[in-house]
């Protein structure tokens, strides 16, 4: 395949979100803005009020007799199966029958003529239960002997046992590193419209309609072709919407079958927070050998993560840990061991990055430990363990890293960002400000990209030439705000030549684009687009069949320019030249698909290909903590990203900028607590703080790095950009380490737990001025 050159100027350029002026004004419809039709329920979700517990009995009269309820739903009412799990591991009932899992799980749902009467009566129950001692966390969890909730996963490459016995030195350590809430603006929602004999329509807020479908087939016991679910675009999901919307979606579905009337679900923020999952926390536990000049020689690492009470995604998120552990870095002999842990609380799931950003705290603590250890800067130990250099290039899973750009990239940054300058009028500032100290840190990314589920890397697209030229697009992927439809309709745009707002954006639907995956692991264009060109080509390569013998010249005198067509010396206006094709009946209708080639998974094994290539990035971070308060700011980022030859280069700022304060906010501010008695007690944003614009980066220059193309032949030789630059926030975190190392004259490694806030800031800085 020869990359397209684009005539008419779609592609790699910039053309903000086709939606931009909507979002902004508030002409976006969203699930809740849909009209409602008359008679339309509404339903909530009753709750446990205790984290585990056998249950011996549910009265549920009180809530039945509320004002303005119709009833109730049940277990007993799901006339399929009573489970809901994404994997099929058959670990999570859409309400419990036995036992109760978890504080805030739901036990059962109102249904009522107004969202107000059903939330008030979901108040109502009166439990029966014999309560159970809890494990909360996975330190815990291990302690009381629970299971790993899911297979675990061994890494392993060279020996370890003579390289720690041989190495110069070694470092053992622990991190904490904390859960993330999603903190989408738009909740979690569905609306499901009952139709005759099976049928249902289901409009839900998700990133993964097609599961969506079969899971409400599955727990309604019909057949898939029954239900059709509808996303136009959620306000927000970043993988908490990659399965955490069947719970609602089915809820609203069983209701809106047993009365007959169209059913929503909405739960409030607190309830949203509580009974849906999170980003996995992790303990890890590390052990590195490195000689003296800090080249690593091994690593042996334990990922231990509080999965909650059901599988969900766990297995995947804490796989994907383990492929991100070495970050950018090469271990010469290496163990890496995942422990998926069953915890009494809310089921994790996807989040940004999903696992990958908890490995790379992990390389990058163990840089740090080392950069303390031999007392260099961190940037040199980062260079001299880089992939790299012959022998250097296998990563634990044994895929080969050939696509490296590190070294141009942090060197661009490295001098852009003036890093080693800076790093010495900091050392000198703190030399002479007893309470003001400064950190700056220079921090790598290296991120794979595919699905490790790899029949997940597929997609499908579908479109319409309408007879008077314009054309409707529709594909397997769904739009949160990233802006995958204008990528999308960018890549059909340049195809056939015309200009972009001749093609409709519609909603992503189960009824035109079947099986289709998550729109996840950054890969929606990639996927989505490369299935939306083939469908294009399609369409094309008849237009031109047509047309070389309908006018008689060779194919090659066929060609496409800006919403005209050439055709010989003749020159027609694609609209005119479309109509000469419907009424030759030439089929202006295609499918598409595409799957990605050449990559493999052994998990079994831990080996093989599981990314097709690999997406970079890097971050330089300056901070001043007040060390009497342990507040703290951020005063200045420098990034350079690397998203290969870029579709749309103000989009993908647009991501990288979010995804570098998201980051910073999980590994800064964003605390979850729950008491001891499973109760999560951040439940709201008055109680869990995200950053706001005032926290972002006082000087904030984010550049792509424009001279970067994709080795591999993926959609215009882009690369995805959704989840990488996430751990570009880990500069921030290390900056705050050696503003904390200051107070003790650098002399040890903070070793700061996530999220680092301000009082465990303060906290780490009376420590070591303690110990010093
Ligand atoms: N950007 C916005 N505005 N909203 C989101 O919910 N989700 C992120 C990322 N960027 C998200 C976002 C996550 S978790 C992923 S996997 C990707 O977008 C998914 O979209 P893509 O594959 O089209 O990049
Ligand atoms: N990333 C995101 N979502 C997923 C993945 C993945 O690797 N696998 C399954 N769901
Ligand atoms: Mo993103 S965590 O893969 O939805």
């Amino acid at each position: 395949m020869k990359d397209n050159v684009s005539i008419s100027g779609a592609i790699h350029t910039n053309r903000k979100h086709d939606s931009a002026i909507k979002h902004v004004t508030g002409r976006a419809e969203y699930c809740d803005d849909i009209p409602e039709p008359a008679g339309t329920l509404h339903a909530y979700l009753g709750v446990s009020d205790v984290a585990h517990a056998k249950i011996k009995g549910m009265d549920l009269s009180r809530v039945r007799a509320s004002f303005g309820v119709i009833g109730v739903l049940t277990a007993d009412d799901i006339p399929g199966v009573n489970d809901i799990s994404p994997t099929g591991q058959n670990d999570e009932p859409v309400f419990p029958t036995e036992k109760i899992e978890f504080h805030g799980q739901p036990l059962f749902a109102v249904v009522a003529e107004t969202r107000d009467a059903a939330r008030r009566a979901a108040e109502l129950a009166v439990m029966d239960y014999e309560v159970l001692p809890h494990a909360l966390d996975p330190i815990a969890a291990q302690n009381a002997g629970y299971p790993h909730i899911t297979a675990p996963l061994k890494l392993v490459r060279g020996e370890i046992a003579p390289a720690f016995e041989n190495a110069a030195n070694r470092i053992k350590g622990q991190i904490t590193v904390g859960g993330q809430d999603h903190m989408y603006l738009e909740g979690h929602i569905a609306f499901a419209i009952p139709g005759e004999d099976d049928d249902l329509v289901v409009h839900c807020s998700t990133q993964h309609p097609s599961e969506a479908q079969h899971m409400v087939a599955h727990v309604m016991g019909i057949p898939s072709n029954a239900v059709t679910v509808n996303v136009r675009r959620m306000g927000g999901g970043f993988g908490g919407k990659e399965s955490q919307m069947n719970l609602f979606c089915v809820v609203a579905a069983l209701a809106a079958k047993k009365w007959n009337r169209a059913v929503k679900i909405r739960p409030d923020r607190d309830q949203d927070m509580t009974a849906t999952g999170k980003r996995h926390d992790f303990v890890i536990d590390y052990d590195v050998a490195f000689d003296d000049d800090g080249r690593i020689q091994a690593v042996d690492g334990i990922f231990a993560a509080r999965c909650g009470y059901s599988s969900d995604l766990s297995g995947p998120v804490t796989d994907r840990a383990l492929f991100h552990a070495d970050n950018a870095y090469f271990y010469p002999n290496v163990r890496l061991v995942s422990r998926p842990m069953k915890t009494n609380t809310v089921s994790n799931t996807a989040f940004r990055g999903f696992g990958g950003p908890q490995g790379v705290v992990a390389a990058e603590r163990m840089i740090e430990e080392i950069a303390y250890a031999t007392d260099q800067d961190p940037l040199d130990v980062r260079k001299v363990n880089f992939y790299g250099g012959k022998g250097r290039n296998l990563t634990p899973y044994h895929q080969e890293v050939n696509d490296s750009i590190l070294e141009r990239l942090i060197g661009e940054l490295e001098d852009t960002s003036e890093y080693r300058a800076r790093r010495k009028a900091i050392l000198a500032h703190n030399a002479a400000s007893p309470i003001i100290k400064k950190g700056i840190a220079l921090t790598p990314v290296k991120f794979g990209i595919s699905f490790t589920a790899t029949w997940y890397n597929q997609a499908g697209a579908l479109i319409h030439i309408y007879n008077d030229g314009s054309i409707h697009l529709n594909h397997g992927g769904t739009e949160m705000g990233q802006g995958l439809n204008t990528k999308v309709s960018q890549i059909v745009a340049d195809a056939f030549q015309v200009d972009f707002e001749r093609i409709k954006i519609t909603k992503t639907t189960t009824e035109k684009v079947p099986n289709t995956s998550a729109t996840a692991a950054s890969s929606g264009t990639d996927l989505n687009g490369m299935a939306a060109l083939n469908a294009a080509e399609q369409i094309k390569e008849r237009l031109i069949d047509f047309a070389a013998s309908n006018w008689n010249v060779p194919k090659e005198q066929v060609t496409f320019h800006p919403n005209e067509v050439h055709i010989g010396g003749e020159c027609m206006s694609f609209n005119a030249f479309i109509k000469h094709a419907y009424l030759a009946r030439v089929q202006l209708s295609a499918a598409g698909f595409y799957k990605t080639p050449d990559i493999h998974w052994d998990r079994a094994a831990g080996k093989g290909r599981p990314f097709y290539y690999y997406a970079y990035g890097a971050a330089c971070s300056e901070v001043s903590v007040d060390t009497l308060t342990g507040e703290y700011r951020v005063e200045r980022t420098d990034i350079l990203h690397d998203v290969g030859r870029s579709l749309n280069p103000i989009l993908d700022k647009g991501q990288v900028e979010g995804a570098f304060i998201q980051g910073m906010g999980w590994l800064t501010t964003e605390e979850l607590w729950w008491d001891d008695a499973g109760r999560l007690r951040t439940h709201a944003p008055s109680t869990y703080k995200i950053p706001l614009a005032s926290d972002r980066p006082r000087i904030f220059n984010v550049s792509l790095a424009d001279w970067s193309e994709n080795r591999e032949l993926t959609i215009k030789r882009s690369k995805a950009v959704g989840e990488p630059p996430f751990m570009l926030g880990i500069s921030v975190l290390e900056a705050l380490s050696m503003a904390v190392a200051s107070v003790a004259d650098y002399r040890e490694c903070p070793r700061l737990n996530t999220p680092a806030t301000p009082e465990c800031v303060l906290m780490a800085v009376e420590r070591l001025r303690a110990e010093a």
